[in-house]
């Protein structure tokens, strides 16, 4: 028998028990990277169950005062709400009522958690246009940019006076965080931050969150949102975002853009997020409930996968569940 053949490197050795891999482990989550998005509707009593993502809801005022202090007791990192209101029409107009559903819930949220948890709402008309696009329409019906950013200026003003810590500008808008800064400044709100949504591209995965804002859309995102073939063109998204003045940006969706999230995290001078969205969600929910993956497994590795890449901070629905499985 010849002792030739014996592995000089032994990579095994390190794996051995539960305690080894825990003292070499590269990467680890932690519950202060975990942002909870929450969507609340107007005029609930209850909160109400959304088919395509078992075990999320549409919240009341009520459940989301819950969600968010249990939320901050948990020690996650933020939260991040989306509004949906009774009426919708074509300008969006709800979003810039201050009694609107979004603005009034950012006040009772921060009523409720003050400065313990990190307070950040979704900035975009989609969820208050009859039509469903992310911006104001022209006569042809295109989505008008230069117009729309005047009401994102507005939006801004309005939600940092409701007491957001962070404005998430979703709409691929260009120029977007450059008005929104300038309109912060403006009136006064110089401490209200730009968490960018630099690199939004237009996917399939996000088919589940039209159930959970009741979104009217019909066709797509395409002229706005990113392309998913292009990588380089991510690039140039967080750079316009950074030099207009974003505090964060963001890469969305995150499993099938992990690498647009390497590049990224591997330039950005900035935090860098990742939002793991509804369609990523309801995928490893649905295998789970038909007993084809290990449901906590599967979460955890795909939320580990997303740190792994680079990003800093994770936008996910398994936010307070991941806390909790954390905290054991
Ligand atoms: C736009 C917005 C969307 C999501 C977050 N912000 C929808 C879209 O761009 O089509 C998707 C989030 C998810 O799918 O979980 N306001």
């Amino acid at each position: 028998m010849s002792f030739s053949s014996f592995p000089q490197r032994r990579p095994r050795r390190l794996r051995t028990t539960p305690a080894m891999r825990r003292l070499v482990a590269e990467t680890r989550l932690h519950r202060s990277d975990l942002i909870l998005p929450v969507f609340v509707k107007e005029s609930l009593d209850e909160p109400q169950p959304i088919l395509s993502m078992p075990g999320v809801v549409q919240h009341s005022s009520d459940s989301l005062r819950r969600a968010a202090a249990q939320a901050a007791e948990l020690g996650l990192g933020g939260i991040m709400l989306f509004g949906i209101p009774a009426v919708r029409d074509a300008q969006g107009s709800a979003s810039l009522d201050p009694e609107g559903i979004l603005n009034r819930s950012i006040r009772e949220v921060r009523a409720e958690v003050g400065d313990e948890l990190v307070v950040m709402s979704d900035l975009c008309l989609d969820e208050f246009t009859d039509h469903g696009h992310c911006g104001v329409l022209d006569e042809q019906g295109r989505v008008d940019n230069d117009a729309s950013l005047e009401i994102y200026a507005q939006m801004a003003v309005a939600q940092a006076e409701a007491g957001a810590h962070l404005l998430g500008p979703s709409g691929m808008m260009d120029g977007q965080v450059a008005v929104i800064r300038q309109a912060l400044d403006g009136a006064g709100f110089t401490e209200t931050g730009v968490l960018a949504y630099a690199a939004k591209y237009a996917s399939a995965f996000y088919g589940p969150f039209r159930d959970a804002v009741d979104s009217q859309l019909k066709g797509d995102r395409r002229t706005y949102q990113m392309d998913g073939a292009n990588r380089r063109e991510a690039l140039i998204e967080v750079e316009l975002d950074l030099e207009e003045g974003a505090d964060m940006v963001m890469v969305k969706p995150a499993m099938s853009y992990l690498d647009i999230l390497a590049d990224v995290a591997a330039m950005s001078p900035v935090p860098v997020a990742a939002y793991q969205i509804s369609g990523e969600y309801a995928m490893i929910e649905a295998a789970a409930a038909n007993g084809w993956i290990d449901r906590r497994a599967a979460i955890q590795e795909s939320v580990l996968s997303i740190k792994r890449a680079g990003a800093d901070n994770i936008l996910t629905y398994w936010a307070v569940e991941l806390a909790e499985w954390l905290a054991e």
